[in-house]
């Protein structure tokens, strides 16, 4: 399946928090994002814009220009406005334009409220059920009301009758209700909710939670990973909003005159591009990062690649490993498990506690078993181009994925499709949606439990290469067949199939 955006509807509007392409001035680059063209601003001061390496952004990006659509998102980029026009749009790509980006300009409180405040201390702890970690304001949710209506007018400003508007995540849970509003009755209004929905018990923590499920039953289609999150979501409104009638066998919800299907659509990832970087000639099993920390050719290699975010069970994967080394001594000098990580959020103090635990714990193991010749965890936080990625993940014998706590995870996918020698073992956490689809042929593991998971670090290792690469080949098939081009045809066609228009016609 190419995402090409082939099947999607003929006039598309993508919400999302994150841009497609940022302008930056280049005396301050962005090593993050790849640079793609010399520009200059009115003012003559030398520019540059990122575009996206990864995930949604890059993978909606053709989708958008096929349909020659409109994406409105925060312009976070510091010359992002100098180059809009009095809408705050601009046409993209730069020197191939096919759409609109509308660019929303958040102030510095408006970022601290709205993204680091309500979405990033609120809504993202509360749905992967970290309570405690809740840091609420009422001030950051008013914000967040403000910055959602703010997109929804933009919305309304854009949407023509035939317009479907796709929201993505947790970002704008009032938004579907307020661009509902604000668009013609014939508008299509659908949204993917990319992280957990949690159970009735832990939304209750969530302050302004009636607010927040009424702000989603302004959506026709409302989106998760897998089944799991959508009964959440359907026992949420069942039991917090309670003149809205849930219909459990069509999972369908009929609230204030609007009807939300509510379907679970696991995401897949570009897969062919993984599998072209992981054979590019520069990914032949060689990584430059492994030659530059002297990680031996002969050692077998583990790999971990995560954001550094509380939920991806860092902490406990070392505790794991610890324990590996303790009762595998024979392993010492022979297995380098090398973990990539990338700061996130690190505005917000758990993030940064997050961050400095990881790397102490990372200090002590390599002390406590390291040799002159030898280090058991090679921790990176650098920035690493998709090619050598790849080359990390096509060399490593074992890849570890273990969050405690994830929506989807689309790294076990990413080193699925990369690991094209098919020779691979991946470690995975029963606690990901990732597991529904791949669990039967990984090994799975409880992430907390550190004995099992260093018995399960050492089955892996142990694992014959025939038993490797049978789970592999249809790993392999998996994710192949649910890539992003499936997962996006599978929204645009629920989309199509809710027929707004007869909807409308049978209530009048
Ligand atoms: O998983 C949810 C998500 O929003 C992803 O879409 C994204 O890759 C990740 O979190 C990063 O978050 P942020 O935009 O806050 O850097």
């Amino acid at each position: 399946d190419e995402a090409d955006g082939a099947n999607c509807p003929d006039s598309l509007i993508v919400v999302s928090n994150r841009q497609p392409y940022r302008h930056e001035y280049d005396d301050e680059p962005d090593s993050e994002r790849t640079e793609i063209a010399g520009e200059r601003s009115a003012d003559d001061r030398p520019m540059s814009v990122d575009e996206p390496t990864g995930g949604l952004t890059a993978g909606l990006d053709p989708v958008v220009q096929h349909a020659q659509g409109t994406w409105i998102a925060w312009g976070d980029g510091d010359a992002d406005f100098a180059v809009t026009d009095d809408q705050n749009c601009v046409a993209v790509p730069p020197k191939a334009e096919s759409y609109t980006l509308r660019r929303i300009d958040l102030s510095e409180e408006a970022v601290d409220s709205y993204y680091y405040g309500f979405s990033n201390q609120v809504l993202w702890p509360m749905c992967h059920g970290f309570t405690d970690r809740i840091a609420y304001q009422p001030n950051q949710f008013d914000w967040y009301r403000r910055v959602n209506e703010r997109f929804a007018s933009a919305v309304g400003e854009h949407a023509r009758a035939d317009s479907t508007v796709w929201v993505q995540d947790y970002h704008f849970g009032l938004a579907p209700r307020l661009i509902r509003d604000a668009v013609p009755d014939t508008v299509t209004v659908a949204q993917f909710w990319h992280i957990p929905w949690p159970t009735p018990q832990t939304f209750r923590a969530c302050p302004a939670g009636g607010e927040l499920l009424e702000g989603l039953l302004g959506n026709d289609l409302l989106a998760f990973h897998v089944t799991d999150y959508v009964e959440n979501f359907l026992d949420c409104v069942g039991r917090y909003l309670p003149s809205a009638v849930v219909d459990r066998n069509r999972n369908i919800i009929h609230y204030d005159g609007e009807t939300t299907s509510v379907v679970a659509t696991p995401m897949g990832i570009d897969a062919e591009s993984y599998d072209r970087d992981a054979r590019s000639a520069g990914a032949k099993r060689r990584s430059s990062l492994l030659e530059a920390y002297d990680v031996s050719p002969e050692n077998v290699v583990g790999l971990g690649v995560d954001r550094l975010d509380y939920t991806k069970g860092i902490p406990a994967r070392l505790a794991a490993l610890e324990r590996f080394f303790e009762t595998n001594p024979e392993w010492r000098g022979e297995f380098t498990f090398v973990q990539k990580a990338t700061p996130s959020r690190t505005q917000i103090p758990a993030y940064q506690r997050y961050g400095d635990r990881v790397r102490n714990a990372v200090d002590r193991i390599n002390r406590r078993f390291e040799t002159d010749s030898w280090r058991p965890i090679v921790y990176t936080e650098d920035y690493l181009e998709s090619t050598e990625l790849c080359a990390l993940y096509r060399r490593a014998d074992v890849m570890v994925v273990s969050p405690l706590v994830d929506g989807m995870n689309l790294v076990a996918q990413e080193y699925i499709a990369a690991s094209v020698d098919g020779d691979g073992a991946l470690l995975l956490s029963d606690r990901v949606g990732a597991n529904e689809r791949l669990g039967s042929h990984a090994l799975s593991i409880d992430p907390t439990d550190v004995d099992e998971f260093a018995d399960r670090i050492n089955e892996a290792l142990s694992m014959s290469s025939q038993d490797r690469q049978r789970r592999m080949d249809v790993l392999r098939q998996r994710v192949f067949e649910n890539d992003l081009g499936s997962w996006m045809n599978e929204q645009f066609d629920h989309m199509r199939r809710l027929d707004r228009k007869a909807a409308l016609d049978s209530r009048k």
